[in-house]
């Protein structure tokens, strides 16, 4: 063996140096570099011996280039399809970020035991016992779905050459190590070779990879950024431990739209699919209650109706409270500022409350009205027309915005039984026909008259 090799790396952004400092320069996080060693004899990873030479790719033009469609694998999961573009590429490496406990291993291994491909679920967290009892709550009987619970990555490729698998899923990546390099399994060295032997097998067989990774607690996946690099998808699994639902959502992917959703509902038997998320949001109440407004958001292509609730409340401190769940706060102080100075209210000396029912974070600006609405039906005490619903963004100066693709929220909420949409008067809405009311305002003093 070669003399022991150590360097330095930024065990945040992965930048390797030669010498200790106590700053790392490209990521500007201090006390983060830490000495590993390194070392590597000879690179003789995943079959380096018998095909480095055999494929040597050349350059063609775009035309040459073969264009027929990708096949890909069909998980028989069609929220996992969704947020994947359709489906697993072969030969690619997908990557599946949450935090620990919020169920990466149980949809991998839920996926895995329905596939009807061979499957190798290796585990370097479990043993194949508590796999099993996890697998008897989820779907026992699987004659495709081989258990491995191994962490050096040379047996795992020593036991895919025997199996031949369909598609491979380590749970996760943090527990492999690598024989070439001598830092300990979750060390930013380890967790790079491990994924570069695991991308070359990918490419090489053109077999499916896909990887947990654990996340830090600011939420990234640990580890290298580089890791993000590497891989072609990735994907995050979040939602809140004490609510039901689970929220998939793709951060990178290669092969498709980052803006599409998988929405799943942890039960005692495994996660359900969740196809029609809006009826579920919707608390269904026989009495109407004020600060309650509903929005007609978008998450991807995907329509998705939620509740937004807000509480105004007199401030029994000298400075009023604002709080936000699952809303922007700033964006929260922005509508109020909006409301005080176009709407005539006084907000200034309430404490102000809202909440997005479901544990669902939302991006979408089309939020902003029924935010608005919610407030103000809180503040008068006065609650809106359950079957009203909104979807437009608010503007500085009290505007009432276009949102994108309104007609097709509009159907949503005309499926779903509402009976009246607040839009924007500037979009430009085709619609005929229809037996939903279509409320176009373009202030936010319509919408004060509309519902005061
Ligand atoms: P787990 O999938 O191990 O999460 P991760 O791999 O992301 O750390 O844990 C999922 C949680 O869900 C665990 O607390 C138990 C619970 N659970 C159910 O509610 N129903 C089930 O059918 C299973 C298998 C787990
Ligand atoms: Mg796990």
């Amino acid at each position: 063996m070669a003399k022991v090799k150590t360097t330095f790396f930024c065990q945040s952004c992965g930048t390797q140096y030669s010498k200790w400092q106590g700053q790392c320069t490209a990521c500007k996080e201090w006390n983060t570099i830490v000495e590993e060693v390194v070392q590597k004899p000879e690179k003789n990873d995943w079959k380096t011996s018998t095909n480095t030479q055999k494929r040597v790719s050349k350059p063609l033009t775009i035309k040459q280039i073969d264009s027929s469609k990708e096949a890909r694998l069909d998980t028989l999961d069609a929220e996992f399809n969704r947020v994947l573009g359709g489906g697993i590429v072969p030969g690619s490496l997908t990557l599946l970020g949450g935090e620990p406990g919020i169920g990466k291993s149980t949809l991998l291994l839920q996926i895995s035991l329905k596939l009807p491909y061979k499957t190798l679920y290796v585990s370097g967290e479990e043993s194949q016992k508590q796999i099993k009892m996890r697998a008897e709550r989820i779907n026992p009987d699987n004659e495709s779905c081989y258990i491995l619970t191994e962490t050096k990555t040379q047996n795992i490729f020593k036991q895919i050459e025997a199996l031949e698998p369909d598609i491979v899923i380590i749970d996760s990546i943090q527990t492999l190590h690598s024989d070439y390099i001598e830092s300990s399994s979750g060390s930013i060295s380890q967790i790079k070779e491990c994924t570069t032997e695991l991308i070359k097998f990918a490419k090489e067989t053109n077999t499916p990879v896909v990887l947990i990774g654990h996340i830090t607690k600011d939420g990234n996946i640990a580890g290298p950024k580089i890791l993000e690099h590497m891989v072609d998808t990735v994907l995050q699994f979040e939602g809140d431990r004490n609510h039901v639902f689970r929220i998939l959502r793709a951060q990178k992917n290669r092969f498709g739209s980052t803006h599409e959703l998988g929405i799943y509902e942890m039960q005692g038997s495994g996660l359900r699919e969740v196809s029609n998320p809006s009826e579920i949001l919707i608390s269904k109440k026989d009495e109407e209650l004020s600060g309650n407004a509903i929005a007609a958001t978008l998450e991807g292509m995907r329509p998705l109706m939620i509740e937004v609730q807000a509480l105004v409340s007199t401030a029994v401190y000298g400075t009023p409270q604002r709080s936000a769940t699952g809303f922007n706060a700033k964006r929260l102080n922005m509508l109020l500022a909006v409301l005080e100075k176009r709407a005539g209210f006084r907000l200034g000396a309430k404490d102000v409350f809202l909440n997005i029912t479901g544990g669902i974070n939302v991006d979408d600006p089309a939020i902003d009205l029924a935010v608005v609405a919610a407030i103000l039906s809180s503040n008068e005490d006065e609650a809106l027309q359950a079957n009203y619903c909104f979807a437009a963004e608010v503007g500085l100066s009290g505007e009432i915005r276009p949102v994108q693709r309104v007609e097709q929220r509009i159907l949503e909420a005309e499926k779903l039984g509402f009976s009246a949409i607040f839009v924007s008067k500037y979009n430009k809405i085709s619609l005929k026909d229809t037996s939903i009311k279509i409320q176009l305002i373009s202030k936010i003093e319509d919408l004060v008259n509309f519902i005061v």
